[in-house]
């Protein structure tokens, strides 16, 4: 069986956003694949953070992630497996300080930083996170690697830091992992819809996928819808963006009927936001029931990953043990 890695960071709540461009496919393919997914808190201390939050996150989307239907045996978090960290740093040793330089991501978090404030650290963290990516896909011989597009680049860069470890060592040791772009939706911002949905711009631009009903249906109802500036025989993004969850929902009979509507000028929008809003409420209220089941026993839960995590620590330290011994560094008597 082949393997698939990907990773997610703690944020907080999941978003719609976030369930149909990546967790629902990641649900799909445990069928398929061995699959590691990861909540990468590491990836998380590169911009400002507080510690007690961190912590609060990290479990929190674990929990959000198993009511998903994520499996416990393929989910970790990463910083219960600290080789990844090591590897990062040899994988280090083979990444020229140029391709690193040229990672685009790296800048428009830089920006977004000194726009919060001016005054803003940017820590070397933020400029080695492709490399904690490399060693996170590259310590488990990842086959397949499920992204968004503003991935692809991270991607690429993995593949090359592989290709020179492999060169200088003169050993075919580590695995090319592919990116798996899979078609997924990709659902835009309810108060923006010219951006994509994200927790960094605020509280209005993102539906959480564990919002009580009620508050689901006032995030739907906000939505933007048309702002009159769309061309004419245009649809206007936010009404793209509300068809879109339907066809994500997989409500496409309403999703037609109301589309036809659209075209004979006959749509109301009031209709389609409450089509939505049922769509997304019959999707959620199983994921809403699963977390309170998890959440009525945490300790049992935590446990659980805890140990899914140090099994899949096992994998990873038989990497670094052969790792080491390619490079020249010491291993410890077994
Ligand atoms: N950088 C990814 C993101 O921001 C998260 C991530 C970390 C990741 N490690 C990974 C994704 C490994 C895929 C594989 O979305």
């Amino acid at each position: 069986m082949k393997n698939v890695l990907s990773g997610i960071q703690p944020t907080g709540d999941l978003h719609i956003g976030n369930y149909f461009g990546a967790v629902q496919n990641w649900v799909r393919l445990q069928q398929e694949y061995n699959c590691y997914f990861s909540v990468v808190d590491y990836h998380s201390m590169t911009m400002p953070y507080k510690a007690d939050q961190l912590r609060t996150n990290t479990w929190k989307m674990v929990f959000q992630l198993l009511a998903c239907g994520i499996k416990p045996e393929h989910l970790f978090v990463q910083s219960l497996v600290p080789e990844h960290v090591e590897l990062s740093w040899i994988l280090s040793c083979v990444t020229s300080f140029g391709e690193l330089s040229r990672m685009t991501q790296f800048k428009d978090k830089m920006d977004q930083l000194k726009e919060k404030d001016k005054d803003a650290v940017v820590s070397s963290g933020l400029f080695l996170y492709p490399i904690l990516q490399a060693a996170d896909i590259l310590i488990y011989h990842a086959d397949y690697v499920p992204v968004g597009k503003d991935q692809e680049q991270h991607l690429e860069l993995s593949r090359n830091i592989a290709q020179r470890f492999n060169h200088q060592f003169g050993k075919e040791y580590f695995r090319m992992p592919e990116p798996l772009f899979t078609e997924t939706p990709k659902i835009l911002s309810p108060a923006d819809p010219t951006r994509k949905m994200g927790k960094s711009y605020g509280e209005k631009h993102y539906i959480t996928l564990f919002s009580e009903e009620d508050r689901l249906r006032k995030q739907i109802k906000s939505a933007v819808t048309d702002t009159g500036d769309t061309p004419e025989g245009e649809m206007s993004p936010g009404v793209a963006n509300l068809f879109e969850i339907l066809r994500a929902c997989g409500q496409m009979d309403a999703h037609n009927a109301l589309m036809t509507d659209y075209e004979n000028g006959a749509l109301r929008y009031s209709d389609l936001k409450e089509t939505v809003a049922d769509a997304l409420a019959a999707l959620t209220t199983a994921f809403r029931e699963r977390l309170h089941t998890l959440n009525a026993d945490k300790r049992a839960v935590k446990a659980q990953v805890q140990d899914s995590s140090a099994e899949i620590r096992k994998r990873a330290q038989e990497t670094l043990r052969e790792v080491r011994e390619i490079t020249g560094l010491l291993n410890l008597r077994s």
